[in-house]
């Protein structure tokens, strides 16, 4: 059964680039976001990798931890890290999960046999700190992924969770928000909203972004 957003997601103990991870002590108190690439040594993944590493303040600044994983061994993964930092400019700063046994992209399902029977797709899950699965995303091997795009989720996902608002279709950082439907009580809106906001229908309610 794949994973679906709300479920608790398992649990694994998995070699990486920096020692033996597992997961929900690694994770801790943070956000996770985790992804997978198809294989080391191939040019949309090496661009990836560097891109995730160029943003760590960014994720840094939203209590974020990257963790990427393929079904390479980690020496491998060692062999390659050289070429991700020499071609992009960058120092790798997060961990690679090492997972030639397969033990992570099953339990995941990260291997989708009618794309590629041997190697997982590029797969991302975003966990919150309740190791919740907010997010699913999966791309084919030959796109590489918008990680600003990832960052704008995770920035709708913790105003959610910290201000009651939602965001709307193309919305940025500093853009009005939404109301979420389940706030009814025009006191409790009050309450919650002292920036004001409009009514265009009672079900669609824009006040500017809380936590700005
Ligand atoms: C790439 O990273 O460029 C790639 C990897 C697997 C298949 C196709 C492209």
């Amino acid at each position: 059964m794949p994973l679906r957003l709300g479920d608790i997601v398992p649990n694994f103990t998995q070699t990486s680039t920096t020692g033996e991870i597992n997961f929900y002590e690694w994770a801790g108190e943070s956000w996770v976001i985790l992804f997978s690439h198809p294989k080391d040594f191939t040019p949309v993944c090496t661009t990836e990798l560097g891109e995730v590493a160029r943003l760590k303040p960014e994720f840094d600044k939203r209590n974020v931890k990257a963790l990427a994983l393929s079904v390479d061994d980690v020496e491998s993964h060692f062999g390659w890290t050289k070429d991700i930092e020499e071609t992009q400019g960058v120092t790798l700063n997060y961990p690679i999960l090492a997972d030639p046994d397969r033990r992570v992209s099953d339990l995941y399902d990260m291997i989708h046999p009618n794309a590629n029977d041997t190697l997982t797709v590029r797969s991302v899950f975003i966990i919150d700190p309740n190791k919740k699965l907010r997010l699913t995303l999966t791309y084919p091997a030959s796109t590489g992924r918008n990680f600003d795009e990832l960052l704008r989720v995770i920035d709708s996902l913790q105003l959610t969770d910290n201000y009651s608002v939602a965001t709307p279709a193309n919305w940025k950082d500093g853009d009005d928000c939404v109301i979420v439907p389940l706030i009814k009580d025009p006191k409790e809106i009050k309450q919650k909203f002292p920036k004001g906001y409009k009514e265009v229908k009672p079900y669609l309610r824009m006040t500017p972004q809380p936590n700005k």
